[in-house]
């Protein structure tokens, strides 16, 4: 049995890449005559025709390597049907590769965007598989997406690190993490770097409430306090607003991101002395964890077992301790917000965080 099989990264990247595509690369040697072609950069390689005939070894040695091998870009879903100036027509172009290519399917690693793209060429009749990616945790119909934990880690050791310069200067330190539509990654480190205050993006926050804990933290024995808060957090306020009027609001105010500006708003309020700081795409930098390289792999391996079944229109995904795959129809395009009574979000509340509500 042959099987030619095209791979792309598309999106952000995020640690854990490269272990998924080693894992759905060895099972598939492993289990039926495979030929492999990475696309280069994501979606725009499909489109240019930009791809290379892989060789085994080339998946060799990539385990614990971050980034991606193949590169990749932001292709937005948005403008997938659009024609540019250039006169491309992408879906087209796509199908036209693909086609060229003589492939039996296209493994897509990615995420939301990624998967609405995908869900398209699936319903344009190509064979698609998809591998759920992002730092952020939010693709719908997974607990968790590979490249979560390992960023769960890195921002929880950067909330480590300002714990101890803010005990020793008594200072409020507000660390800005990843995450515009979604707060997992805020709400994990948040938790196990033992924040005082967490914001999400799914509960709008009153200042005056957080600027409580930031008060009674600083009249304590304790006087630093510590907020993880989400890059997409916002305020009771703009939470009224239509997206344009808070971008416009945002834009009028003279501070670049949230942090700096709840900083700001704390020491006005306060007179407490704080910081802001922003990790930002370290988060997403670096070798996967080993919880990610676990996952990465079974969900490759998931793929390839897939690809053997000729078992297309899918992304594979993690329920409960098994790996298990949805119909792309059903996933694309559906967010995963934190919802209100998620566990942790309970356990914060029940220990007595600060979650601005
Ligand atoms: O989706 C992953 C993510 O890191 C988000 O948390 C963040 O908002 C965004 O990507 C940053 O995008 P970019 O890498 O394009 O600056």
């Amino acid at each position: 049995m042959k099987r030619r099989i095209g791979i792309l990264t598309s999106g952000g990247d995020c640690p854990g890449l490269n272990a998924a595509i080693r894992g759905v690369a060895r099972a598939a040697y492993e289990m039926f005559d495979a030929e492999i072609i990475g696309i280069r950069n994501g979606y725009g390689g499909l489109i240019e025709g930009d791809y290379q005939e892989m060789r085994k070894k080339q998946f060799s040695g990539i385990l614990t390597l971050g980034g991606t091998i193949l590169g990749t870009s932001r292709t937005p879903f948005r403008n997938m049907r659009v024609i540019e100036e250039n006169g491309v027509d992408k879906v087209a172009a796509m199908k036209k590769t693909y086609k060229d290519l003589e492939l039996d399917c296209l493994v897509t690693l990615g995420g939301n965007g990624t998967h609405k793209t995908a869900n398209l060429l699936s319903e344009e009749g190509l064979n698609v598989i998809g591998l759920p990616k992002t730092i952020d945790n939010d693709i719908y119909g997974t607990d968790f997406t590979f490249g979560f934990h390992t960023a769960v880690d890195i921002a929880t050791e950067v909330i480590d690190r300002i714990h101890t310069t803010a005990t020793s200067h008594g200072r409020c330190m507000v660390i800005e993490i990843m995450g515009n539509k979604a707060g997992w990654l805020t709400l994990y480190s948040g938790v196990a770097g033992g924040a005082d205050v967490i914001l999400l993006p799914e509960i709008p926050y009153d200042i005056n409430r957080v600027a409580e804990t930031v008060e009674a933290r600083a009249n304590s024995k304790k006087p630093f306090s510590i907020l993880a808060v989400a890059e997409g957090a916002m305020s009771v306020e703009e939470s009224k607003m239509k997206k344009k009027e808070r971008e416009a609001y945002r834009a009028s105010l003279p501070y670049d991101c949230i942090s700096k500006r709840i900083a700001a708003q704390l020491q006005e309020l306060v007179g407490v002395e704080a910081r802001s700081v922003v990790p930002g795409h370290i988060q997403r930098g670096g070798s996967p964890s080993a919880y990610d390289r676990v996952l990465s792999t079974q969900f490759g391996v998931h793929a390839a077992q897939l690809i053997r079944d000729e078992h297309y229109g899918v992304t594979v995904a993690l329920k409960g301790n098994k790996i298990v795959h949805n119909d792309l129809k059903d996933i694309a395009g559906v967010p995963k917000p934190v919802p209100m009574d998620d566990p942790v979000v309970v356990t914060a509340r029940n220990m007595g965080i600060n979650m601005g509500d």
